[in-house]
């Protein structure tokens, strides 16, 4: 029988990721034959890391914090939604070189519009943050058409520096967290302050009747944020998982060429989550 072909995730600290296990069971679901581990990889040492990894027949990798500005510069190739985000969480070895794509924008997205039914068309969306993972939603949020996306950010020069680079996409600009004063439709709190238990200091004001509230974060529980935004009457709010899980499938469908069945995968490990 011939070897599964190998995958991985670099990061560090990975011990905690649940890629393993998502594209072990998007493996199973679809009859691909594959192996994928979760590989610690200290800053400083992604290029020999990923040099060993394609020399004992690695075929693609995910990429998280903090390698992700390594893996845009060591691609030979990049996709547009790479290019545009400024950052790299899927390679894949293809026969033109290793080409680096980006799958977070695309799994918000799906995460949002497919699995939770949100129109983003023609709507106010305010993105909270403006560090990595705020740049890599931003264009993909851009290209859904909302009428406008506010970035509000504790920095408010970083705000206004990712609105300016996005300026040609679409209605984005910047402020301080503070800057924003009226009920949204959409809130995207992509900050880490989740990652501390820590709730940015917005205004309650931010959050009307129809607002609903999504953190890329997630837990066992819902995050600090999505505690916040249910307590001052959001209309509903999701955690990050169903993201994590989208933006696996993205990459899995770019390495295999088919796409695994996303909503029974994410229900499990939302059970498996809950479990003590
Ligand atoms: P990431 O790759 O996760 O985006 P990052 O580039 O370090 O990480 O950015 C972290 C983001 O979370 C920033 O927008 C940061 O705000 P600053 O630019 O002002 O530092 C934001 N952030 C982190 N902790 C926060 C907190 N407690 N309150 C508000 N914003 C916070």
């Amino acid at each position: 029988m011939a070897a599964p072909d190998r995958y991985a995730v670099f990061g560090h600290p990975v011990g905690h990721s649940r890629s393993p296990r998502i594209h072990a069971r998007f493996a199973e679901l679809t009859g691909q034959l594959i192996a994928y581990e979760a590989i610690d990889v200290p800053p400083g040492d992604f290029e020999a890391a990923l040099e060993g990894f394609l020399a004992t027949g690695g075929k693609g990798l995910n990429i998280t914090v903090p390698h992700k500005l390594a893996a845009f510069d060591a691609a030979d190739v990049l996709t547009p939604r790479a290019q545009h985000a400024g950052a790299v969480n899927t390679l894949a070895l293809q026969a033109q070189g290793l080409l680096g794509d980006n799958t977070d924008g695309a799994g918000l997205l799906r995460d949002l519009q497919h699995n939770l039914g949100i129109e983003l068309a023609g709507q106010r969306i305010l993105l909270v943050g403006a560090g990595g993972a705020a740049r890599g939603v931003l264009g993909p949020l851009l290209d859904a058409g909302p009428a406008s996306v506010l970035i509000a950010n504790r920095s408010p020069g970083r705000a206004a520096e990712l609105a300016a680079r996005f300026a040609s996409d679409g209605p984005v600009s910047g402020v301080a967290l503070e800057g924003a004063r009226d009920a949204f439709d959409l809130v995207v709190n992509a900050t880490s302050a989740s990652l501390s238990g820590e709730v940015p200091a917005l205004n309650t004001r931010i959050i009307g009747a129809h607002t609903f509230c999504y953190d890329l974060a997630y837990g066992a529980g819902p995050t600090a944020f999505l505690r916040w935004a249910d307590a001052h009457g959001a209309k509903g709010v999701a955690d990050g998982l169903g993201m994590l899980v989208e933006q696996a499938a993205e990459s899995f469908e770019l390495w295999r060429g088919m796409r695994p069945p996303t909503a029974q995968v994410l229900g499990e490990l939302r059970d498996a989550m809950m479990r003590p």
